[in-house]
């Protein structure tokens, strides 16, 4: 990577720009996992320097043992604007306050632990398993992450407003709120990269990438203060007269105006519209764009590895029970516990293929890196999560191989327990992932369901390499033919 006076390494960054992950983890090995990126030297140009790192030892500085002295900034805020207050952009107490909302959710309330498994479970059976049957029957092709976007998209509304899209179906409908939600995320990695001032004019102008932004973000919004507008009424409703039914489907946004109702308008509930906004807008993108990335590489990397797939079906085979039915082999999470291969092989997807490769950091004061870098305050870090999957020094010389095995302890009894600041899928430290039982649970009752009923062939020659996102797509998606398996 050359820094050329004046406009620093600017011109390689926008060479690069696709494919900017792999070229990262590329620069990254070749200057031993941490490199200072030095943008333009020209004053209103000057917002693009920043250091990226890959070394577990930095990671670990950042993330955990000086957590304190790195925040997501002002500069987060403004770079992933849509976000609003929600969690991922908050720092100190109004995060602490979201985390402790979100882990008493899904740590304490039975309601909606017993709502989000039955969600998941009649999703796989009533959209996901027709879809693939009439795909089968038809003998067509079918592009699979948007499948998996579509699935994971009307799982995380369930859960989180309790209303279904239904954007998944055998006609594949068109929905504009969903595909808003694409352009979100393509535009802010974009902020990424380039000059703040020139994304911020385009913004002022309301022209190119920005001016899609703020399109697409109208859209999400109406659909989110829509959906909150109707949860209120039914809410309103509700508490006169709780039934069984409804404790049965007991979504995120219910249990939030719940403790809204018993705080009263104070804290986060003062302009409490925006803060459900805020919350639900966060909770969607965490939930269903890498749940969705994660099962889309996992069947590229299985359908290209016949023995892992397999190894796969004999674990499901001695492990799980016959159904009488094979056309319904929809299982419970507690029934896929067992499946210890499947989770390795769910790792090392995760470990090349991180739904999130990238996060974002900036120093509150000046600081000396581990690696010996050094940063001034409010220092723009990146943390490649994606250059660290691909790291000889932490996985071996095989480390560009998928090797389900190598997540196996030498007993065969168990997954091997790899430090989170060196296996970073889920982030480490206090703002570790609040999701991750909840995507393991999601992702093997749809990758079970699917890998027992159908057979996937990948369609040959389509090309396949990561998105330009902030969330790890498939560019191009993944193209499949689908039959469906005989016993
Ligand atoms: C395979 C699936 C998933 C992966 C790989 C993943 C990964 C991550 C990563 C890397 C972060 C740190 C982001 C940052 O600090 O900027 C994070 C944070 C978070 N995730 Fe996940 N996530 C997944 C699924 C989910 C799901 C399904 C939910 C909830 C429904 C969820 C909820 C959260 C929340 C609330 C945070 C913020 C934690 C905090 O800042 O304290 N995630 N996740």
């Amino acid at each position: 990577m050359t820094s050329w006076p004046v406009v620093g390494m600017l011109p390689d960054l926008l060479k690069n720009i696709n494919g900017i992950h792999d070229y990262a983890a590329e620069v990254l090995r070749n200057f031993g996992g941490t490199i200072e990126v030095k943008g333009p030297a020209a004053y209103c140009l000057a917002n693009l320097d920043f250091v990226v790192t890959s070394d577990p030892a930095n990671v670990q500085h950042i993330l955990s043992t000086n957590f304190a002295n790195y925040n997501k900034g002002p500069e987060f805020k403004t770079v992933f604007e849509p976000l609003g207050d929600g969690i991922f952009s908050s720092d100190f107490d109004s995060w602490k306050l979201q985390k402790k909302m979100f882990q008493s959710l899904i740590g304490h309330n039975k309601h909606f632990n017993l709502f989000m498994h039955k969600t998941i479970q009649q999703k796989v059976a009533h959209a996901l398993i027709p879809v693939l049957d009439h795909v089968a029957k038809s003998a067509i092709q079918v592009e699979l992450q948007d499948v998996f976007q579509r699935l994971t998209f009307d799982i995380v509304c369930l859960l989180v407003l309790g209303i279904d899209p239904v954007t998944l179906s055998v006609d594949f409908p068109k929905v504009e709120y969903q595909k808003a939600f694409d352009v979100l995320e393509e535009i802010i990695l974009q902020r990424h990269v380039l000059p703040e001032s020139f994304w911020k004019l385009q913004r002022w102008l309301q022209i190119g990438g920005e001016r899609k932004l703020r399109k697409a973000w109208k859209v999400f919004d109406d659909f989110l203060y829509q959906s909150i507008t109707s949860k209120r009424q039914q809410f309103i409703n509700r508490s006169k007269n709780i039934q069984e039914d409804e404790i049965a489907n007991f979504d995120m946004l219910t249990a939030y105006m719940e403790e809204e109702e018993k705080q009263g308008q104070v804290g986060l509930f003062r302009n409490s519209d925006k803060f459900l906004r805020d919350t639900a807008f966060n909770f969607i993108g965490a939930g269903r764009d890498t749940v969705g990335a994660c099962l889309t590489w996992f069947f590229w990397l299985v359908g290209s590895n016949p023995i892992v797939e397999t190894k796969i079906l004999q674990e499901m085979k001695e492990n799980l029970p016959t159904r009488n039915d094979q056309n319904c082999a929809v299982f419970c999470p507690k029934e896929l516990n067992n499946l210890v291969y499947l989770h390795a092989a769910l790792c090392e997807t995760l470990r090349l293929y991180p739904p999130v490769p990238i996060n974002h950091k900036a120093s509150v004061e000046a600081d000396t890196l581990p690696s010996g870098h050094r940063l001034k305050p409010k220092n723009r870090v990146l943390l490649s999560f994606y250059s660290m999957g691909r790291m000889e020094e932490i996985w071996g010389k095989d480390c560009l191989e998928f090797k389900p095995e190598r997540w196996i302890n030498s007993n065969g009894g168990g997954i091997v327990y790899v430090p989170p600041y060196k296996f970073t899928a889920f982030n480490a430290g206090p703002r570790t992932c609040l999701g991750k039982d909840i995507s393991f649970i999601q992702v093997k009752v749809i990758a079970t369901a699917i890998l027992l009923n159908y057979r996937l062939k990948i369609v040959e020659k389509h090309p396949i390499s990561p998105s330009n996102s902030i969330v790890l797509h498939m560019k191009h998606g993944l193209m499949v033919r689908i039959s469906k398996r005989s016993y």
